[in-house]
């Protein structure tokens, strides 16, 4: 299959837009940007399109696919039995980059929930994925557009140089705002589980719903999460994670074994690895917002580099920064 690669500017947006809703409508392929990271989008009611998607990306037939949706009234056709916990956090939190699982209705396909009989439904704030799905006028299932275990993508030229040849199009509006992936939520009784943190932390949820909310460290709560069980975000090379005074020291030890070594880092810490030509810089250490933003970009850079280690430096785990760290310890894992 050709891929059209559409650089999404003034003139190009409305014919894009219009292109892309009718390949969605006729059960064709195509990655958007949201707000999070870039979409592989199918039309989530056609079960050849979702197929499609599991394909594209080698996904494991069991990790289930979220539904983009543009209006509450969407929502309907896809779950039942909303609960008022449910209710208050679309309330406080859609549009935006919150995933609520839901119990879900026959009209969703068992391919697209992997065998569950819950869906995850979320309702992208991104104006460009919005229109979109106003257009196409269906829900999108939309996993992140990258190949299966590989960091997410968070510009145009990820997904393509992921999924070229797989997809009908990929439009490019840039960087993505956040760079990490929605946060996951589920609601059990009257507490609510975050299965995959995300830049609306447990703090945020907890002020703005009056919620209690938990961060599963039980193994169990975690199987509630498929996408859990698989290596995610990965690297070509094994990576580890220091923090910078243990980063300088490992880095001489290595390249002393002869090691050829890459270094993820923050600003300040970049004055430490000069003579080094495989250094990234994701930011400043107190923003980690552009850490953030980074982030994905950080982890493929190296991907063409020949490096046999990578040293990624570590972030405090508060805020935004458990899920920085919850997706570099992914990266890092062998798993
Ligand atoms: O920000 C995002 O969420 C991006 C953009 C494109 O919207 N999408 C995304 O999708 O990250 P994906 O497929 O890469 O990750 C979806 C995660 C997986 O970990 C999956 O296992 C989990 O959500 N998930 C999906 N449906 C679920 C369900 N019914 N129950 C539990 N977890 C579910
Ligand atoms: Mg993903």
């Amino acid at each position: 299959m050709k891929t059209e690669f559409i650089k999404i500017d003034e003139s190009s947006k409305e014919p894009a837009l219009f292109k892309a809703s009718q390949v969605i409508r006729s059960g064709g392929l195509v990655v958007f940007p949201t707000e999070t990271v870039y979409g592989l989008g199918a039309n989530a009611l056609d079960e050849e399109a979702v197929k499609k998607i599991f394909l594209a990306k080698g996904r494991p037939s069991d990790n289930p696919i979220i539904i983009h949706i543009y209006s509450r009234e969407q929502l309907f056709e896809l779950t039942e039995n909303i609960s008022l916990i449910q209710e208050k956090l679309m309330e406080a939190f859609w549009p935006g980059p919150l995933t609520i699982i839901f119990k879900k209705k026959d009209t969703v396909s068992s391919v697209l929930s992997g065998g569950l009989d819950t869906v995850a439904v979320r309702m992208p704030a991104n104006p460009f994925a919005r229109e979109l799905l106003r257009l196409g006028d269906v829900p999108i299932a939309a996993p992140s557009a990258n190949i299966s275990g590989k960091p997410s993508a968070t510009l145009g030229s990820h997904a393509l140089s992921d999924l070229d040849g797989r997809v009908d199009m990929v439009l490019d509006l840039g960087p993505s705002d956040i760079g990490v992936e929605s946060t996951v939520v589920k609601v059990e009784g009257d507490r609510v589980l975050i299965l995959r943190p995300g830049i609306i932390t447990e703090e945020i949820i907890a002020m703005v719903s009056g919620i209690s909310v938990s961060l599963p460290d039980d193994p169990k709560d975690l199987k509630a999460s498929p996408g859990t069980r698989y290596r995610h975000y990965a690297p070509k090379a094994k990576m580890q994670i220091l923090n910078p005074i243990e980063m300088t020291s490992q880095s001489e030890k290595l390249e002393k074994e002869g090691k050829r070594v890459g270094i993820l880092c923050t600003t300040k810490n970049k004055i430490n690895f000069k003579k080094n030509k495989n250094v990234f810089v994701l930011g400043d250490r107190e923003d980690l917002d552009q850490i953030s933003r980074n982030l994905y970009s950080g982890l493929r850079f190296f991907d063409d580099l020949d490096v046999d280690v990578i040293l990624c430096e570590s972030f405090p785990k508060e805020g935004l920064g458990v899920a920085v760290m919850n997706r570099l310890e992914k990266a890092s894992s062998g798993k």
